[in-house]
């Protein structure tokens, strides 16, 4: 395992956890043989969105957490040289240079989760390589597009204030909290909350606030002994709000961040990317807006 130290001059944290272990039932039957981290959003894996963005937030090293059937994701962070030396022939050298990059993101490390145990489980399995540090952990379904200032880089502004978990946050109408988990908080600062409670998608009438967990995470390694200790919920899953949970009392914060979020992980959610993203694209907007805008006319609408 590499000892150099973090060498970001905002923060001291160098290393992201992508749990990809789950089954993705939601998207079947695109799922049944190819894992859903790797569902092309525009012209690349949606797991890709998320390590670039760990990347631009000063991550250096980044734990994949994988599970039989989701090899597919290290050939794509590998080098390919049968294939760079065809781009080479063919004088494609910008495609050539975009496949070393890919390959070149982050230092990669791959643990498995042999049973989908539930994504507490699977942040566990990153234990031995994480260590005694301070660790980020990415949702890959969740694509977070901060702008110039990516979501996870605001959370590790806070977590450079405060040393100690911060979670990514974002309000939610309230017909939508019982698919979330939602926390009871004090507000601390602008955008910025303590959190007093958790609760795991809870109904309408019973959610303490309209603030939603979302994908992206900034945590202490004593959420591992934390997980350790965290007996199994339904379906035999141990979950990773229960392990956060148990921090609570020397203080968890929630940041509001700024950003859109899609979640790839369901239906609706990766067509809302794959249309948003294509017209954020320099490359494709003009011709796909003109297009969206002939549908619109065609259908009526
Ligand atoms: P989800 O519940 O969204 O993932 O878990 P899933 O189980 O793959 O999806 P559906 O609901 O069946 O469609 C959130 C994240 O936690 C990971 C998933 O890969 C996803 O990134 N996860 C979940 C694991 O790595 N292991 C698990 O046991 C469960």
């Amino acid at each position: 395992m590499a000892t150099t130290r973090p060498t970001h001059p905002a923060h001291d944290v160098r290393t992201a956890v992508f749990p990809a272990a789950g089954l993705g039932t939601r998207m079947l039957p695109a799922t049944k043989a190819s894992p859903k981290e790797m569902l092309n959003v525009v012209d690349k894996p949606v797991i890709q969105y998320g390590i670039e963005e760990a990347v631009a937030s000063g991550i250096e090293r980044v734990v994949l957490v994988t599970a039989s059937g989701k090899s597919m994701m290290e050939d794509h962070f590998d080098y390919a040289p049968e294939l760079e030396r065809q781009l080479e022939a063919k004088g494609k050298t910008a495609e050539r240079d975009e496949m070393r990059r890919i390959a070149n993101l982050a230092q990669l490390v791959y643990v498995r989760q042999k049973e989908a145990r539930g994504l507490g489980h699977a942040v566990l399995q990153a234990r031995p390589v994480v260590g005694r540090e301070p660790f980020c952990v990415f949702l890959p379904d969740d694509i977070m597009d901060g702008g110039d200032d990516p979501v996870t880089a605001q959370l590790l502004r806070v977590y450079a204030e405060r040393r100690r978990p911060v979670i990514a946050v974002e309000r939610v109408p309230r017909q939508d909290v019982p698919k979330y988990g939602i926390l009871a908080v004090e507000e601390v600062g602008p955008r910025l909350f303590r959190i007093r409670d958790m609760v795991e998608k809870p109904g309408v009438e019973d959610a303490p606030s309209d603030l939603a967990i979302m994908g992206r995470y900034v945590l202490t390694p004593d959420v591992f002994d934390a997980l350790e200790r965290t007996a199994p919920g339904a379906g035999g899953e141990i979950q990773l709000t229960d392990g956060i949970k148990a921090l609570l009392d020397d203080g968890v914060y929630a940041y509001e961040y700024t950003g859109r979020r899609y979640d790839c992980g369901s239906k609706q959610g990766y067509l809302q990317a794959t249309v948003e993203l294509a017209l954020k694209r320099p490359d494709l907007r003009a011709e796909f807006r003109a297009f969206l805008g002939d549908l619109a006319t065609r259908s009526g609408a």
